[in-house]
């Protein structure tokens, strides 16, 4: 049985763990032929590896870098029909001890990474047609919490970056932004392995648990089928209930 990406060819980054690593297994599952991308190169290669997917070493802050890969994953694919843009990474400090170069990384990696894999992609996409960009933004996109002036300034950017991609691509691209909140992954690991702080997070979300990769992956999937065919510069909160509490 055909699966509901069979056909489609779909550039993930990060996706050598947690989320970007799950959609890229979710995707594979549903037929898609992938180029897995991340700065892991070992990772990326053993993910690629184990669903017979194209595995790219790269960092997304590196434009020369992103373009040569998005040429290979071209050749490997045959075009590229759809972009998930997952890696990402969080420096959680007050802002007084937020040394520019924490700064600058967060914007570079969160904000200027997608960017570079969209505008690298953007040709292939507008020629393949009937395309879809899915962002990994985050619930501090949206909601003030301390320490998170460069993380939530980065997603914030990148949230609005895909709803204006929204009005600027369609109607051959369309690109909406998965806001989750705490899901279980390694960058939350020093939270959700404390069983404590664990259960207090859990307790400020309505569904009383932390999220899951699967329910990302879930959200991922919605975006990138037809079954959201007239949605785009929308934005997704995967969070249990957490952003409007
Ligand atoms: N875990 C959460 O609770 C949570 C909540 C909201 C948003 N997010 C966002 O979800 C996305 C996925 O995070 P995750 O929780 O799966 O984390 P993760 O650390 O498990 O995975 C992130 C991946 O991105 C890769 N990466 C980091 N910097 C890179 C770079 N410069 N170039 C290429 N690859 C790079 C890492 O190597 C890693 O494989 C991130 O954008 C993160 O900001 C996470």
């Amino acid at each position: 049985m055909a699966g509901r990406l069979t056909g489609r060819k779909i550039l993930i980054t990060g996706a050598a763990s947690g989320m970007g690593l799950a959609i890229a297994e979710k995707f594979a599952a549903e037929g898609a032929a992938l180029a897995l991308l991340d700065r892991n190169a070992a990772g990326v290669e053993a993910a690629a590896g184990a669903i017979g997917a194209q595995g790219y070493g790269c960092d997304v802050t590196l434009r020369e870098a992103v373009n040569e890969v998005v040429t290979r994953a071209d050749e490997a694919l045959g075009g590229i029909d759809g972009i998930v843009n997952a890696a990402g990474i969080l420096d959680i400090k007050p802002f007084a001890d937020l040394d520019p170069a924490s700064w600058d990384r967060m914007i570079a990696v969160n904000l200027t990474g997608p960017y570079n894999v969209v505008h690298a992609a953007l040709p292939l996409m507008q020629a393949a047609g009937d395309a879809t960009i899915v962002n990994i933004a985050s619930t501090s996109a949206i909601m003030p919490l301390p320490g998170t002036t460069g993380y939530s300034a980065s997603k914030a950017g990148l949230l609005m970056f895909t709803r204006c991609l929204g009005m600027d691509l369609g109607p051959s691209i369309r690109a909406n932004v998965i806001c989750p909140g705490v899901i279980q992954t390694e960058m939350t690991r020093y939270l959700w392995e404390n069983p404590e702080h664990s259960a207090r997070a859990a307790d400020r979300v309505a569904l009383k648990r932390l999220g899951t990769v699967e329910d990302v992956a879930q959200a991922a999937l919605f975006f990138s089928t037809a079954d959201s065919a007239f949605t785009t510069g929308a934005m997704l909160p995967v969070d249990g209930g957490f952003a409007w509490r």
